[in-house]
């Protein structure tokens, strides 16, 4: 399947909010988080997202901020029937590369300390286990694994399947 990355915008949060009410494991957001995530931004803090499609379909989508220096993936999934394809790290290392062009010498992230398929997929993605917050998820309570990455290795990507712009949200 041919897909390609780019810049999340407004025309794709209905399509995103289906997606990831198919996920159980994907962060779910509502309508108006999703909006600002596009549209809001402020010298102190800028969110983006991006979107993998193929023939105009959604497969996966990603979402970021950038506050004081560092990134934070917020939220990515992909659906199941296009996993395993590269698409996942494609989002990570837009999102690693919008963080960067920003400023940020780091990304950080959370992640349910059962969702093992998440953490291998960070790990091998390069992202370290950093700490444990406790208690940190509700329904189902759960703790939280703190991971990060320096992005002075995010290294080139294939420009010919994502397209970024600098940072403007
Ligand atoms: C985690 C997720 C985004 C990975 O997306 P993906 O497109 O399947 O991942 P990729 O194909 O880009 O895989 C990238 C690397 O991770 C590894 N990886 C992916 N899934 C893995 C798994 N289940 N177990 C072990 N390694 C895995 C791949 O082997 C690959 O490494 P390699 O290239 O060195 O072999 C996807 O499985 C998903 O959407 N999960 C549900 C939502 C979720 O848990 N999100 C995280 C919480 S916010």
């Amino acid at each position: 399947m041919k897909w390609a990355v780019r810049r999340m915008t407004a025309h794709d949060i209905k399509a995103v909010l289906a997606l990831e009410q198919q996920i159980p494991e994907a962060p779910h957001w509502t309508l108006s988080d999703y909006e600002r995530c596009v549209t809001n931004s402020s010298e102190s803090l800028q969110r983006t997202g991006f979107v993998a499609e193929a023939k105009g379909n959604l497969l996966g989508f990603c979402i970021g901020k950038l506050v004081a220096g560092i990134g934070e993936l917020e939220s990515i999934a992909v659906i199941s029937k296009a996993e395993g394809q590269g698409i996942g790290r494609a989002l990570l290392q837009a999102l690693a590369a919008w963080a960067q062009a920003g400023g940020a010498a780091r990304l950080e992230l959370e992640v349910r300390a059962t969702n093992v398929r998440a953490i291998r997929f960070y790990e091998r993605s390069g992202f370290r286990r950093e700490s444990l917050r406790a208690a940190y998820y509700q329904a189902p309570e759960e703790d939280a694994v703190l991971m990060g990455k320096s992005l002075k290795s995010v290294g080139n990507f294939p420009e010919k399947r994502i397209a970024i712009r600098p940072p403007e949200c």
